[in-house]
């Protein structure tokens, strides 16, 4: 027992020392794996103290930098901190850090953007290389030694399993009753030894509720009590709404149709204020019985599970506001038996997404005539976040949709171009666009037709005559009429917005 009361295991407890000496553990050079995941369960103290070495270590002349992986953003207290003390080398698979943003973009810290349920197998075929420290967080540890995971499981159990060294960050601000929300499954295996993955429902638990650590691995523990980043959504604004409510128009529809069943399939939901704003749309709808299998909880699914309208939820993160925080601390052992929380290999799993059926919603940078949309690229070539999950999701969905304001930057972008300027989801992989203009369902649709479709339903209004300006010289003049384009005009919208501020002509 130690302070907290969260660490139970005497061999542990014996190992507990202060974020300075743990953050010793970790040398220059080395590769860390950090739990993490938007914003959920990340190590609070040591990434700081960390950092602190680091700005020691350059202020004396010295090398300090690390190779960091996570499950997916973290916060600042994190990337920020190591991020702006120049220590990150190489970071992946996802981030939403301002600062790292910055770094990344101006080509000082390298970026990997991974899709998330590759990372696991990445680390485990030694692809990455050696993982010398692992840094989780946990909400504590039972008199045996296994681990209560934090509100994120993200790539702990791979860290834990892989890395040469340990440091655990016992995090008592997490609530208690977190424990027995989890399910890790430790039946994954690399090629040929692959079984199939018996999970038929999103609710069903397969693993174990804790995670496991060789106590010999074990270099520092170390007790905090600090919060989660926990960014406020804002409410959702006109655009959001009438977003949601085409996306929910089309849900009601494809019901009606008897194309899916009246509680729909299970739902996954980017992150984000538009993604919210459709959770929130579907508690005003009429639908029942709802299920998510998804990456992250956020407010709306948490007012979703406690009305009883989703009876509910499988992701492998929580993303709330502090005000939802509260909530769900004081209700944790209600909402214990509806959430489960998974390793993201399986929260992201292409096999499982596909055969549960998956409706997949994610936000977008752009979308292009023909269906092909940009999640990560501002002008083709400025990371903003990364792909995250949207790969995993949208490829295997059973219906894909992508969602986004028709423009950015007060009008001077449009959402949807002639060309994108980065393709993160082929127009194989996206089935429906949603603006707040309306909704293309590029379902069944030749090339030529989708194009029609996307600029009628989905474009600013100020921009969809250049559009069809745009396809109609297209199919006048391309070098083929399947999929018309006109190369030396296909990025030009973009081009004119890098010179002079707009895609508008002027
Ligand atoms: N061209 C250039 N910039 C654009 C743009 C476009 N077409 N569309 C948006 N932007 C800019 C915005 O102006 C904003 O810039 P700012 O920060 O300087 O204000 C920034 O990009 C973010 O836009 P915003 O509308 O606030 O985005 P969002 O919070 O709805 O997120 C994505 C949109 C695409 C960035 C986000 O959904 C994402 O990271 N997706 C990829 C990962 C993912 O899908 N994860 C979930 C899987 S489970």
């Amino acid at each position: 027992m130690t302070a907290t009361g969260r660490i139970r295991h005497a061999g542990l407890a014996a190992k507990v020392v202060d974020a300075e000496q743990a953050a010793a553990h970790i040398r220059h050079g080395d590769t860390v794996g950090m739990s993490g995941f938007t914003g959920a369960g990340y190590p609070k103290a040591v990434p700081q103290a960390l950092a602190r070495r680091i700005t020691a270590a350059h202020d004396a002349g010295d090398p300090f930098r690390v190779d960091v992986w996570t499950g997916a953003s973290t916060a600042p207290e994190l990337d920020g901190a190591l991020a702006a003390a120049d220590g990150i080398e190489l970071r992946l698979p996802y981030q939403s850090d301002p600062v790292s943003r910055q770094k990344i973009n101006d080509g000082l810290m390298e970026y990997i953007d991974v899709h998330l349920s590759h990372v696991a197998q990445l680390a485990w075929e030694g692809f990455l290389g050696p993982l010398d420290v692992a840094v989780v967080e946990v909400s504590g540890i039972t008199a045996e030694g296994d681990l209560v995971p934090s509100s994120s499981i993200g790539n702990n159990k791979t860290w834990l399993d892989r890395a040469e060294r340990v440091v655990l960050e016992v995090n008592a601000w997490q609530s208690a009753d977190l424990e027995g929300m989890h399910d890790v499954y430790y039946g994954t295996a690399l090629p040929p030894d692959r079984r199939p993955i018996q999970l038929v429902h999103p609710g069903d638990r397969i693993g174990v509720p804790y995670l496991r650590v060789d106590p010999a691995k074990v270099v520092a523990v170390v007790e905090s009590d600090v919060p989660d980043r926990n960014t406020a959504f804002a409410a959702p604004d006109d655009t959001a709404r009438r977003i949601a409510g085409h996306l929910i128009e089309f849900l009601e529809h494809e019901v009606s149709r008897g194309r899916l069943p009246a509680q729909l399939l299970p739902l996954q939901s980017g992150v984000g204020n538009v993604a919210n704003a459709v959770l929130a749309g579907l508690e005003e709808s009429r639908f029942e019985q709802l299920t998510a299998y998804t990456e992250v909880i956020q407010d709306g699914m948490l007012d979703l599970l406690r009305s009883g309208r989703m009876t509910l939820a499988s992701a492998t993160a929580f993303s709330l506001s502090p005000a939802a925080v509260d909530d769900f601390t004081a209700h944790a052992r209600d909402f214990r038996n509806r959430i489960v929380l998974r390793p993201q290999e399986i929260s992201n799993h292409p096999e499982l997404v596909r055969r549960l059926g998956v409706l997949a919603m994610n936000g977008m940078i752009e979308a292009d005539l023909y269906g092909n949309v940009n999640s990560t690229h501002l002008m083709g070539s400025r990371i903003q976040n990364g792909i995250g999950g949207s790969g995993d999701f949208a490829r295997n969905a059973f219906i894909s949709f992508f969602v986004t304001p028709s423009t950015a930057k007060g009008g001077a972008i449009s959402a949807i171009v002639p060309m994108v300027s980065h393709v993160d989801h082929t127009e194989h992989d996206v089935h429906v666009i949603v603006t707040e203009h309306g909704l293309a369902d590029l379902r069944g649709l030749a090339p030529r037709r989708r194009a029609q479709v996307v600029v009628d339903r989905c474009a600013a209004p100020e921009y969809r005559p250049l559009l069809t300006d745009y396809v109609d010289r297209a199919q006048a003049a391309a070098y083929g009429r399947h999929t018309p384009h006109l190369l030396a005009e296909a990025l030009s919208w973009h081009v004119r917005y890098v010179e002079t501020g707009s895609m508008l002509p002027s």
